[in-house]
Order: C-alpha cells, then sequence, then structure tokens
C-alpha cells in the first residue's frame, strides 16, 4: 500500500545522492542494469531526471541532446507505482524539456517486446521507425527503434 492518490510527485534534476536509490530500482526493473558509473555520465555530461515523492525516489528518465537531436536512454518507473500515469508525467516532461530546447527529433530505443513501454511511448506520439538487430544483450533482443517530431507536437 502506497497511499498514491494522496502524494506528490514532482521531477528534478538526479543527483549523486540518489544513486543508492536509482540503482537498487535498475537492479529490481532492468536484466541488463545500468551500472553506478553509466548514471553518474548521465548525471555529469548529459540529462538524468529523478521522480519523487517526499525523500522516496520512484522513477526516472535519462536523455542525451545531440547536436538537432535528443535520444532518451533509459527511463524507470518503481513497480509499486506503475500504471499510475507516472511513466507519462516523465515522458511529457522530457518532450517540453527538448522542446525549450528548440530540438526538433527524440530518438529511443525499445526491447521489441516491451509493450508496457511502447504502448507509454505511443500514447505520447512516438512512432516506430525501424529496428536495430540484436542491439540488447541479456537477454539478446531486437531493439524498436521509435521518433517523435517534437515540432509537430507543439504545433498541434
Ligand atoms: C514502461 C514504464 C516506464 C511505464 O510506466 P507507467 O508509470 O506504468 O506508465 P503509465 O501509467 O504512465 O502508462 C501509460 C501507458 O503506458 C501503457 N502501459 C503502462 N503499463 C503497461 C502494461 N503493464 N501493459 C501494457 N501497457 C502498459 C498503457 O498504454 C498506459 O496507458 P493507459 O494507462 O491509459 O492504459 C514502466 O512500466 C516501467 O518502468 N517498466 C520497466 C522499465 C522499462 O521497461 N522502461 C522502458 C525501457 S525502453
Amino acid at each position: 500500500m502506497n497511499n498514491s492518490q494522496q502524494r506528490i510527485f514532482e521531477i528534478r534534476r538526479m543527483e549523486f545522492s540518489d544513486l543508492k536509490d536509482v540503482l537498487r530500482l535498475e537492479k529490481e526493473i532492468f536484466s541488463d542494469a545500468w551500472n553506478e558509473a553509466m548514471f553518474s555520465e548521465e548525471i555529469t555530461k548529459h540529462d538524468a531526471f529523478v521522480l519523487y515523492s517526499g525523500n522516496e525516489i520512484v522513477g526516472y528518465i535519462c536523455g542525451w541532446l545531440l547536436y538537432e537531436e535528443y535520444n532518451i536512454t533509459n527511463v524507470a518507473i518503481d513497480p509499486e507505482f506503475q500504471k499510475m500515469g507516472l511513466g507519462t508525467k516523465l515522458v511529457k516532461f522530457v518532450i517540453e524539456y527538448v522542446a525549450e530546447k528548440k530540438c526538433p527529433i527524440i530518438f529511443l530505443e525499445v526491447r521489441e517486446s516491451n509493450y508496457a513501454a511502447i504502448n507509454l511511448y505511443e500514447k505520447n506520439g512516438f512512432s516506430i521507425v525501424g529496428k536495430r538487430k540484436k542491439y540488447y544483450k541479456n537477454p539478446e533482443e531486437d531493439a524498436l527503434l521509435m521518433v517523435l517530431s517534437v515540432k509537430e507536437t507543439n504545433e498541434r
């Protein structure tokens, strides 16, 4: 029981002091979990945001801005808090952030079997535009490449 209805969820930049909680969630959620060095690099060189409630980290999203393209590299919600709209909150936050940077396009890769994530992205305007063969290890799997035109989103 997490009393989610009464809780306020907010988003801020990930800090090094969040890494213990983030790594615990990452290991719980992913079979090919990121390690501390990977999150540290996102914090120092790219973008990493956490979704939190009080002093509890309940999700995170990471991404890279490279020239005219943004790439969402990681997103996860604590299993206890999934299916409450929080993944949507994080993805919408990043879409707005990217729009503010005047970057026109967002790419991401997702495991072909990850229906929850594919649905989440499609609901937020992303389309499948390609496949990357054997992109993932542990277990090996193809990635779907998804894209969102941020300009179109703004013009809607
Ligand atoms: C993918 C993930 C981030 C979604 O977060 P979430 O907070 O549960 O998502 P939301 O509640 O905002 O759901 C948004 C939409 O996603 C889809 N969705 C979410 N969970 C789903 C599930 N278990 N099965 C099918 N569709 C699902 C639905 O279309 C949902 O819309 P709806 O509630 O109107 O049906 C979450 O399931 C997660 O952390 N999964 C493990 C990590 C992961 O796979 N990350 C993505 C790597 S590319």
